[in-house]
């Protein structure tokens, strides 16, 4: 039996996403929630399921580049095997994600190549009213550089759009595709990374 994943959960906001983390039986731990904002609702979340918490504040002179690496070093020293970026609203250079190869994960609420950015909902809503699109979508990707909300996808769902849909339902139901989506492709991916570690094992007898 070997010891469970290690996941650090980055936050901004209300933390419905690291929430469908910690309800999940997922093979893995989460050891550390960090919020770049004081009064993210995520944080509380973590403190009621007892995992550690921490408000990590950019100081008033601090550069992108310096808070980036600080927090590289603080992440690093809780030894993640991935690093999810669920609702983290900051982009991260490659101060941060160099030190992370190939295990930060981001979620974004829309299709591959549709809605990069903020407002990605609320943008795909306006789209379609104007015609231009059938659907909203979910996406889970890999986060190599800083490319915003366009690395190597993992997961992807579009979500149907209802006529009578106002942009709080359509919202909703993007959110409930994420909580599920999210989980389902971290799992994948530590059932993968776990098979590919035993296939290494039986190679080196
Ligand atoms: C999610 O829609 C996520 O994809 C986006 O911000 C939202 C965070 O929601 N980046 P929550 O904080 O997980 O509830």
């Amino acid at each position: 039996m070997t010891t469970p994943a290690r996941l650090v959960v980055l936050i901004s906001g209300n933390g419905s996403n690291l929430q469908a983390l910690l309800d999940a039986d997922l093979p893995a731990e989460i050891v550390c929630v960090v919020s770049n904002k004081a009064d993210a609702y995520g944080l509380v979340r973590a403190q009621n399921a007892g995992v550690e918490s921490v408000h990590f504040a950019k100081r008033a002179d601090e550069t992108r580049q310096a808070y980036d690496e600080r927090l590289a070093d603080f992440v690093a020293a809780r030894r993640p095997d991935y690093v999810i970026l669920a609702g983290w609203m900051r982009i991260l250079s490659a101060a941060f994600l160099n030190r992370f190869p190939n295990r930060v994960i981001n979620l974004h609420p829309a299709l591959p190549n549709a809605f990069s950015g903020v407002r990605a909902v609320e943008r795909a809503f306006a789209a379609y009213q104007r015609g231009e699109v059938e659907s909203a979508g979910v996406m889970v990707h890999l986060v190599p550089d800083e490319g915003v909300d366009n690395g190597p996808v993992l997961a992807s769902e579009s979500v149907p759009i209802r006529k009578e849909d106002t942009l709080q339902t359509l919202e909703a139901r993007v959110h409930q595709t994420e909580h599920r989506l999210l989980v389902q492709t971290i799992k994948t991916l530590l059932a993968n990374k776990e098979s590919h570690a035993h296939r290494s094992a039986l190679r080196l007898r």
